[in-house]
C-alpha cells in the first residue's frame, strides 16, 4: 500500500532515492517524503501529491547525506498532507513504514505522558518515538527488538538514527520488505521492483525478522534478537527495463500485450508432444481432494468466481470461491480434503496473505496462482502455479487478470485429467482451441472505434450496469470494476436473470448498459432479459460473439462481436472490449489511468 526505500552508500544518496520514489508509485502516491542523516543530524522533506512534487523542491535537490530512507504514501490513518507524508522524525530517530499499527492510540497515550509530543495524526508517529523512548536504556538491537514486541498490527519498516550514522534498520511484521546488495552500497525496499534498477541481488525478510543495514554488509535477525542467515537470491533481469514504449499508459500497453501473455502462460504449461498439461508435480494424490475454495481479492476474486464455473463445468469436485476479507473472518469448517487457491497478482495482497496464513494454522493444502513469484504468498504457499504475465504496472489490473484465468482453466484441466472426469481425447481439443486464443485476443483487440464511441456516455450516466448469465456473470463484475475504478462513475455487475428481482426498478431512459450475450448455453434467456432492460428504455451495449445467426432483438444501442470460440474460452474474449470501455471512458475524462485516485497497486494492509 506504500513504498518504502532505504540506501546506505558512500556516495550522496538523495537522487536515488527520489528516482527509486518514483518507481514505487504505483504502491500509493498520496505523499511522498526524504530523509538523509549529514553532519550529524536528520534532514527530513515531504511533500503532498507525487513524487516529482517533492523533486522540485530545490532544497531536496541539494540534499546531501549517504544514509537515507523515502517513501511514498497510500493514506490508512490521518489526511494525504505533508504533516502526514513519511519519514516521521524525532531529533535522533526517522522511520517509514508501511502497515497499520493496531494499537497506536494507546501507546500514543503512554509516550505522551513520557512527555513526548506529536505532529502529525499517523499510527507511525508512535514507532518514532517509542524507538526514541527505548534508546535511553538500550542498544540499537535491543531498543528495536523491545519496539517491535509492543506493536500490534502491521508493518515494513526503513529506520535511521542520528547517532548511528553508519547504518539503516529494516523490520518486517505482514507487509513486504527486501533488502538489495550493490557495490559499496546495500539497499531496503518494499519489493523487488523498487531495487531492481539498482540490483538483482534480493534477500527477503520473513515476518518478525529485523536487519542491520551497513554499507558493506547486512546483519539480520528474528524477533528476540538472535542473529540468523538468510538467502541471497538472483533475480531474472527480463523485467528491469519495462517501460511504457510509445503507449500513452502502462495500462494501454498491458491490454495489448495480452495476446503475448498468453502465449506465455500457454507455452509454459502445455505440453504439445505429450498432448497433457505442464503440471506434473502436484504434492496431493487425486483421492486426497475433494473440494477447491478459491479465494482472492478484487479482479482476483472475479478470477476465482470465474474458475468455478469452469471447476464445476470439467470436475466433480465441490468449488467454493470467497472474498479474502470475507474468508479470513468466517467460522470455516476446514476440512483436510479441501484444496485452497489464493489467487494474488502482487502475492502481497494483506487479506488473500492472511487467509492464507489461516489454512496453513490449520493444515489446509494450500497453492497459490500469482504474477510475482517471489512475493510472499508464493513462498509461503505448498504449490505455486505463476501466470507468467511480467510486471503489470497499470493499478487497474488487465493482463494479470487474463493470465489468472488461463492458469486457473489449465488448473481445472489437469484435475479433470488426474480425476478421470475428462477423456484425452476431449483435452486435446480443449487443447487445440487454447492454443487459438492469443490470436482471437488479438484480433478481438481491434474492436477500437465502437468502443470509443459509446464510451462518453458511460460517463455522462449517472451509473450503468453490466449484465451477464453463466460464464459471463465473472465478466460482467469484472467489466463493472474496471470502469469503477478508472472512470469513478458508478457501474454494477449483476446477473442477468437477477434483474427482475429488484434492479430493474434502476432502469430510466437512456442508461447505458452492457449485456454480455455470447451465443452459449445461457444466449437466449440472456436475450430476454436484454430485452426487459430495453423495453424500459436502457441504452443496450451487446456485446457477443460473431456468427452467421442473426440476433434476435431490436432496439439494440451497439453491438459489439468478439471473435467466435468454444464456450469455455469466450470469458476471455468478452473481457476485452470492457477493459477498453473502461480505458478510454477514463481517457476522455482527462483522469490518472495508470493511478486512478485513492487506489494502489499492491493493498498490503487490511
Ligand atoms: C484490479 O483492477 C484492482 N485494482 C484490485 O481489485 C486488485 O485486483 C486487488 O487489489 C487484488 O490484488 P492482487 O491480485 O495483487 O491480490
Amino acid at each position: 500500500m506504500c513504498g518504502i526505500i532505504g540506501i546506505n552508500s558512500n556516495k550522496s544518496v538523495s537522487a536515488t532515492i527520489i528516482n527509486s520514489l518514483k518507481k514505487l508509485e504505483y504502491r500509493g502516491y498520496d505523499s511522498a517524503g526524504i530523509a538523509t542523516l549529514s553532519n550529524g543530524f536528520i534532514n527530513e522533506i515531504k511533500s503532498e501529491g507525487r513524487v516529482e512534487n517533492l523533486e522540485k523542491n530545490s532544497s531536496v535537490q541539494n540534499m546531501e547525506g549517504n544514509i537515507g530512507i523515502g517513501h511514498v504514501r497510500w493514506a490508512t490513518h490521518g489526511l494525504p498532507n505533508s504533516i502526514n507524508a513519511h519519514p516521521h522524525s524525532s531529533q535522533n530517530v526517522s522511520v517509514v513504514h508501511n502497515g497499520i499499527i493496531e494499537n497506536s492510540t494507546l501507546l500514543k497515550k503512554f509516550l505522551v505522558s513520557k512527555g513526548h509530543k506529536f505532529k502529525s495524526q499517523t499510527d507511525t508517529e508512535v514507532i518514532v518515538h517509542l524507538i526514541t523512548e527505548n534508546l535511553k536504556t538500550e542498544n540499537i538491537v535491543n531498543s528495536i527488538k523491545k519496539t517491535l514486541k509492543a506493536l500490534h498490527g502491521s508493518f515494513a519498516l526503513g529506520i535511521i538514527f542520528k547517532d548511528q550514522p553508519d547504518l539503516i534498520v529494516g523490520a518486517r511484521r505482514g507487509s513486504p520488505l527486501a533488502v538489495g546488495y550493490g557495490p559499496n552500497e546495500n539497499y531496503l525496499g518494499s519489493d523487488s521492483y523498487a531495487l531492481k534498477s539498482m540490483t538483482n541481488k534480493i534477500t527477503y525478510l520473513n515476518d518478525g525478522e529485523f536487519c542491520v543495514i551497513k554499507k558493506d554488509h547486512v546483519e539480520f535477525f528474528n524477533e528476540d534478537g538472535t542473529k540468523i542467515n538468510k538467502k541471497v537470491l538472483e533475480l531474472s533481469s527480463e523485467d528491469e527495463k519495462y517501460d511504457k514504449g510509445d503507449y500513452k499508459h502502462f495500462m494501454a500497453k498491458e491490454i495489448e500485450e495480452q495476446p503475448i501473455t498468453l502465449k506465455n502462460g500457454i507455452k509454459e504449461y502445455i505440453d504439445s508432444a505429450n498432448n497433457d498439461i505442464n503440471i506434473y508435480n502436484i504434492p496431493w494424490k487425486k483421492n486426497e481432494i475433494s473440494s477447491i475454495t478459491l479465494i482472492g481479492c478484487g479482479t482476483a476474486y472475479h478470477s476465482c468466481l470465474m474458475a468455478k464455473y469452469w471447476f464445476e463445468e470439467l470436475t466433480s469436485l465441490d468449488v467454493n470461491v470467497d472474498i479474502a476479507s470475507e474468508f479470513r473472518y468466517r467460522k470455516n469448517r476446514f476440512k483436510k480434503d479441501t484444496l485452497y487457491v489464493f489467487v494474488s497478482q502482487s502475492g502481497e495482497t494483506a487479506d488473500t496473505y492472511a487467509a492464507l496464513d489461516l489454512c496453513k494454522k490449520n493444515g489446509m493444502k494450500t497453492c497459490s496462482v500469482v504474477n510475482v513469484i517471489e512475493s510472499s504468498i508464493a513462498r509461503d504457499s505448498e504449490f505455486v502455479l505463476p501466470i507468467h504475465c511480467g510486471i503489470e504496472i497499470g493499478v487497474a489490473s488487465t493482463k494479470a487478470f487474463l493470465g489468472q484465468i488461463l492458469i486457473l482453466y489449465i488448473l481445472a484441466l489437469k484435475l479433470a485429467l488426474v480425476r478421470g472426469d475428462l477423456e484425452k481425447k476431449d483435452l486435446s481439443k480443449k487443447l487445440k482451441d487454447l492454443k487459438e486464443l492469443p490470436k482471437l485476443v488479438e484480433k478481438t483487440l481491434q474492436t477500437d472505434n465502437k468502443i470509443q464511441n459509446v464510451s462518453s456516455t458511460f460517463n455522462e450516466a449517472k451509473g450503468s450496469m453490466f449484465l451477464g448469465r453463466g460464464f459471463s456473470y465473472p465478466i460482467a463484475l469484472e467489466g463493472a470494476l474496471k470502469l469503477k475504478e478508472l472512470s469513478y462513475v458508478h457501474a454494477e455487475g449483476y446477473p442477468a436473470g437477477e434483474m427482475k428481482h429488484g434492479p430493474l426498478a434502476l432502469i430510466e431512459e437512456g442508461m447505458p448498459v452492457v449485456v454480455l450475450a455470447p451465443r452459449d448455453t445461457y444466449y437466449k434467456k440472456t436475450i430476454s432479459n436484454m430485452q426487459e432492460v430495453i423495453a424500459r428504455g436502457a441504452k443496450v451495449l451487446l456485446i457477443t460473439n460473431k456468427s452467421s445467426d442473426e440476433i434476435i432483438s431490436e432496439n439494440i444501442w451497439e453491438t459489439i462481436e468478439v471473435e467466435s470460440t468454444n464456450e469455455d474460452l469466450l470469458p476471455f474474449l468478452l473481457t476485452i472490449p470492457l477493459q477498453k470501455l473502461a480505458y478510454y471512458s477514463a481517457l476522455k475524462k482527462g483522469l490518472d489511468i495508470d493511478k486512478p485516485r485513492n487506489l494502489a497497486k499492491s493493498v498490503t494492509v487490511e
